[in-house]
């Protein structure tokens, strides 16, 4: 038996990179049996960088939605808004004692947001010690995520191991990172790795008429329409194979091989496909963010049924500290 965590932050709705790299592989890990899930929506986090509260507060009912309509099974599973736990932020004051100030310095994902940003806030520094405590703060012992926050969890682990060593004994659980291989970064429209911030997303839960307008958007080199095309470089078919199945994948490699294939026929075949994999999880998905009650109920729910294991986490590390 294996605890499952993960958080998507409540800055827009999800995208197919949400959703192949975090969202689904979650949900699958979750349908195992034995396996316990903890998925929440990550709101403190987004504070960093979605400052409006109505803009968050409508996000969180995105995620959520997004969670949802893809089939999370809430019931027998542990589903949450981060900040109704305010445990967590407590624990992240006493792990941030524990975290060198160089290995804040050093993240990644801080250096790159810090060298594009206008805002760089000391939220932003300090973001990966309320990622490790959303982590530590249940025992978590998987949490499948995108390669992006690889770095995070491996400094998850040095600030429990860290604390851990000081208290000689083991008051936080090691988790470890869960890194689809095929999907561990899912390209955007222009090849980069998909992102908001980087505005290249495909939004599956979008209007017909805007997803089919980022599938359109694409970008590709100019090789004429006659001319025989490299799958390998092409960004049309790198999300096309993400997608297909193994004859799908084998007719679009033919197409782009033999000539008389242009990008034009690849972006409609994976609109398609978007279509026919996403098709109930779109109509689920509206029906949800058109009852933000509903998915209220089932996060408070959820906040209620989640926290006494957060306070005995807590508690432990309390403990152990001497406070
Ligand atoms: P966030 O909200 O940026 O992204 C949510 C999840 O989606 C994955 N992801 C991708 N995977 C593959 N290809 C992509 N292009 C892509 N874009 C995003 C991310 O890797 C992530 O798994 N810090 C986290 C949220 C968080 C969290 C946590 C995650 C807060 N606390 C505790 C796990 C455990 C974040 O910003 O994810």
């Amino acid at each position: 038996m294996a605890r499952i965590l993960t958080g998507i932050q409540s800055s827009g709705i999800p995208h197919l990179g949400n959703a192949l790299g975090a969202i689904e592989p979650g949900i699958e890990l979750s349908q195992k049996a034995g396996n316990e899930s903890f998925f929440f929506i990550a709101d403190l986090h987004s504070l960093t960088s979605v400052k409006d509260a109505d803009k968050r507060k409508e996000s969180v009912y995105a995620v959520a939605a997004a969670w949802l309509a893809l089939g999370f099974d809430v019931e027998n599973n542990y589903f949450y808004r981060q900040s109704d736990i305010p445990e967590v932020t407590e624990l992240t004051w006493y792990l941030s004692c524990f975290t060198p100030y160089p290995m804040l310095a050093n993240a990644h994902s801080f250096k790159d947001k810090s060298d594009r940003l206008s805002d760089v806030n000391a939220g932003l520094f300090t973001y990966p010690v309320l990622m490790a405590s959303d982590i530590l703060l249940y025992d978590a012992d998987e949490v499948p995520v995108g390669k992006d926050q690889k770095q995070h969890l491996e400094m998850t682990r040095d600030m429990a191991s860290a604390l851990n060593h000081r208290v000689g004994e083991e008051v936080l659980k090691l988790p470890e990172a869960v890194i689809r291989e095929s999907v561990k970064t899912v390209p955007g429209t222009d090849g980069q790795k998909m992102s908001k911030s980087y505005g290249n997303t495909i939004d599956i839960f979008a209007s017909a008429k805007a997803l089919k307008k980022q599938v359109m958007g694409i970008v590709t080199d100019s090789t004429p329409l006659e001319e025989p095309k490299n799958p390998d470089t092409c960004n049309v078919f790198a999300l096309y194979q993400l997608l297909a199945n193994e004859s799908q994948i084998e007719e679009m490699r033919a197409n782009y091989l033999g000539g008389n294939y242009g990008y034009g026929h690849a972006k409609k075949a994976l609109l398609e496909l978007i279509m026919e994999r996403y098709g109930d999880a779109r109509e689920k998905y509206q029906m949800l963010i058109e009852n933000p009650q509903q998915i209220e109920d089932y996060l408070l729910a959820g906040a209620e049924k989640v926290r006494p294991i957060a306070r005995e986490v807590l508690n432990r590390v309390r403990g152990s500290l001497g406070f």
